[in-house]
């Protein structure tokens, strides 16, 4: 089972997916794919022997299809059976997200349905709740809300801030997205 990841930045949930794809783990990182030509975690890849890409994001202003074409053109090139976007910061058109319906996976750092979109810490602590948490799912076109994969809670304490906090969720994703695509990727190999 291969697998391609999506990165934007630090590449941390990246890392401990292809860290947990070791033995006798069905998956396999593929490529580690960035829009971003400073993200950090394309350096953790290439220290890992992960084959990389980078379409920037940037050199397409408002050409959306021609950012995607081009990223297609990456992951056709790798073709995964699976897609992991973590820490992906851009918006996927219904169009690319349907080529991989069913095979693209999400984290996002609130226990969907509740904060979808951005800022989700700082959301949580004005609102008063008392935990937070993490879900992976499956990437639809509609953003955040594909079938829930798994979901991780944690504690929101009083003194918390959106940087105290979304430390302790980052460490419950490092948990959570390597679980969920050992069952993805063992679900895939029994049917094949
Ligand atoms: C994580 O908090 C993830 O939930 C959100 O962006 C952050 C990515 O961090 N989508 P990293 O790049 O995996 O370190």
């Amino acid at each position: 089972i291969g697998v391609a990841i999506l990165i934007s930045g630090a590449g941390s949930n990246m890392v401990a997916l292809a860290e947990s794809m070791t033995g006798d783990h069905p998956a396999r990182p593929v490529l580690v794919l960035s829009n971003r030509p400073d993200a950090a975690g394309l350096d953790r890849a290439r220290d890992m022997g992960i084959p990389t890409a980078c379409v920037d994001h940037r050199l397409f202003g408002g050409d959306r299809a021609g950012f995607e074409a081009e990223m297609l053109r990456h992951l056709e090139a790798a073709s995964p059976d699976l897609i992991c976007l973590a820490g992906f910061m851009r918006i996927l058109t219904p169009g690319f997200v349907s080529r991989f319906e069913g095979r693209m996976l999400n984290i996002h750092p609130s226990l969907l349905p509740k904060y979808r979109g951005l800022d989700t810490h700082a959301r949580a602590i004005a609102a008063g709740d008392t935990e937070a948490g993490c879900t992976v799912h499956e990437v639809v076109p509609d953003l955040d809300a594909g079938p829930v994969l798994g979901r991780m809670a944690v504690p929101i304490a009083p003194d918390d801030t959106a940087q105290t906090l979304a430390a302790r969720v980052r460490a419950a994703e490092h948990d959570l997205y390597p679980q969920v695509l050992r069952g993805v990727a063992e679900s895939l190999r029994d049917a094949a």
